[in-house]
């Protein structure tokens, strides 16, 4: 399949390239480059022997969209938005004109081009605030309310989507909810790269294993979770990007809604991965507990039994790949 993948330069993006040149079909990113890099490209040519073409292109942009698309496309996987969730709070316009506009006006295009299979980057955010009693999550769970715009915007994303789906039956439209996104290539060369002090958790482990950051700040230990640290279901960005594959092959073209978990179904909790970090790295990983940070939830880990039956998906890494991926990315990048 010709796929357009926006944000195909950014974390998750670039490796769901690298998935799909492997699986065969041939991925097109348009990117505006805010959060990525170009070189990111010419990297995915020295793993899969194939560089994709890049359209430095805002998926804004209506006419840019219009253009890119007369070439021809069997799908399209869209990751193109802004994900940071505190700058999310201080810039509420920016991001519900990133994400919820820039879904507007490549939906539109899209439908004039007549590509109406759709996979979507969603998130585990749109849960909200389970109650403990009810994890792991369903896709069948009740959507909760988000804690801040990020969070609102994939909400919002994924009801426009319904929306478009009911109001034309031809759109093909897998929404992937993905849990807590981490490591890197297993190459070194593709990672997350965040620019100034991480907000996520394992970048910030990641920094202080190399020494460029002093210790960890562990929001709170006073959760009712096994050691009282918060718990998430931590997934390979690999394995993550094999879902999005599986995602397009199984459901391209067919009519309806899908809705996913792409997790592993297994919590771990920050003084796990803190663990897990040093044994990978052999470096000590210092840490202090602070008070709780505002909006975060206790534990969420994912159901992944409905990707697994109809999507014959599974991850295949588990948290020590995780830290050992993340672990040579941070020696590579710097
Ligand atoms: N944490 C720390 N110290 C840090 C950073 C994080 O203790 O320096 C803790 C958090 O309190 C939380 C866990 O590590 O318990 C994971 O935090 P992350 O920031 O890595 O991830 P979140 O679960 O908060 O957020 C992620 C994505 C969001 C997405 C959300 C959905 O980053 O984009 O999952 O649940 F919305």
């Amino acid at each position: 399949m010709r796929v357009l993948v926006t944000g195909g330069a950014g974390f998750i993006g670039s490796h769901t390239v690298v998935s799909l040149i492997e699986a065969g079909h041939e991925p097109v990113i348009v990117d505006n480059l805010v959060n990525a890099k170009r070189s990111v490209v010419a990297r995915i040519g020295r793993i899969t022997g194939h560089e994709p073409e890049l359209v430095e292109a805002d998926v804004r942009d209506l006419d840019a969209m219009e253009k890119v698309l007369q070439s021809g496309y069997d799908a399209c996987i869209h990751f193109a938005a802004l994900k940071a969730v505190g700058e999310s709070v201080e810039k509420p316009l920016l991001y519900y004109d990133n994400n919820v506009g820039g879904t507007f006006a490549l939906l539109e295009a899209l439908s004039g081009a007549e590509v109406k299979t759709f996979v979507f980057s969603s998130s585990a955010t749109v849960y909200g605030d389970p109650d403990p009693a009810t994890l792991p999550l369903l896709e069948s769970s009740p959507i909760g309310a988000a804690t801040n715009p990020y969070g609102w915007s994939k909400i919002m994303m994924e009801q426009i989507l319904r929306d478009v789906q009911v109001s034309d039956p031809e759109w093909s439209i897998s929404l992937l909810r993905y849990f807590n996104p981490v490591g890197a290539h297993q190459s070194g060369l593709l990672g997350e790269d965040p620019s100034g002090i991480p907000n996520n958790l394992m970048p910030y482990v990641a920094k202080v294993a190399s020494g460029e950051l002093s210790k960890v700040k562990v929001f709170g230990n006073d959760y009712p979770t096994p050691d009282g640290t918060g718990v998430r279901d931590f997934v390979h960005v690999a394995d993550l990007a094999d879902g999005h594959v599986a995602a397009l092959e199984k459901r391209a073209g067919e009519q309806g809604v899908f809705t996913y978990n792409l997790g592993t179904g297994e919590g771990h909790s920050v003084l796990e991965v803190i663990a897990a970090y040093e044994r990978q790295s052999g470096k000590p990983i210092p840490y202090e507990i602070v008070g709780r940070r505002a909006g975060d939830v206790a534990s969420n880990w994912a159901s992944v039994e409905k990707a697994r039956l109809e999507l014959d998906w599974q991850t295949t890494r588990d948290l020590d790949d995780m830290c050992a991926d993340s672990w040579r990315w941070q020696q590579n990048s710097h």
